[in-house]
């Protein structure tokens, strides 16, 4: 059967029509904590005032990750759709959540948690969005730090399952997250612009 893109607004739409994850979400969050760190990095919840940075950096390494893949308008397209400090602002006050990685030359990673924006039907899920190291931080356990944390919150906010999603060439980040014990759940075409590519959906259990 052809595969025929949805817009991921339809699914968003969706997700809110059945009420998900919005009780986790909504729940009271607890005070910032100070961040943590092993002397050479630091960790911390993201703040308002943290959106310009956070936006550039997020837009930075999806394109350094991905950049190379697309054609420049599907590449334009989604990057203005995805990144900006707009954008990071309304993604934190609907509920998302980031953690951010400080090391001595500034923000070195940050992961992106938040409710269901994937085809999957589970009341009790929660999605992690974004997962993104700089180069110089790979291979550092930052980004276990962060995963770490992530499975925490999740876990703390009554969260049955984490589920994300990951390019099927993504070979690094596929080997890292079943290290952490994610599975395979399913598959979906992830669009950037007019670029279908196919991603799976994998599932951890929690
Ligand atoms: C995915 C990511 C968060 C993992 O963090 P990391 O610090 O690089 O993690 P590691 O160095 O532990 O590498 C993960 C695994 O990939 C392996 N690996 C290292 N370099 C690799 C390479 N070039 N190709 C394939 N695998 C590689 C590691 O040996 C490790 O394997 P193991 O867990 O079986 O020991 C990080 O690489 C990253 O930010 N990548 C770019 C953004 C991205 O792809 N995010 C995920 C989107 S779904």
């Amino acid at each position: 059967m052809p595969f025929v893109p949805r817009c991921r607004a339809c699914w968003r739409r969706e997700r809110r029509d059945a009420a998900p994850a919005e009780g986790l979400l909504n729940a009271p969050r607890p005070p910032t904590p100070a961040p943590q760190g092993d002397g050479r990095v630091a960790y911390r919840d993201a703040v308002g005032s943290d959106v310009e940075a956070l936006s550039a950096f997020a837009r930075e390494t999806w394109v350094a990750t991905f950049g190379h893949l697309y054609p420049p308008e599907d590449l334009s397209a989604y990057l203005a759709a995805k990144f900006g400090p707009a954008i990071q602002r309304a993604e934190m006050e609907a509920g998302g959540r980031f953690r951010l990685a400080f090391d001595e030359a500034g923000l070195v990673g940050y992961c992106m948690m938040g409710a269901l924006d994937m085809p999957v039907d589970d009341a009790r899920g929660v999605e992690l969005h974004r997962l993104y190291i700089h180069e110089r931080g790979k291979g550092a356990r930052i980004a276990d730090a962060l995963i770490e944390d992530a499975i925490g919150w999740a876990r703390a906010r009554g969260a049955g399952a984490i589920y994300l999603s990951v390019w099927e060439n993504n070979e690094r980040a596929q080997r890292f997250y079943r290290r952490f014990g994610f599975q395979d759940h399913g598959e979906w075409k992830f669009m950037v612009g007019a670029t279908a590519d196919r991603d799976f959906i994998w599932r951890l259990p929690l």
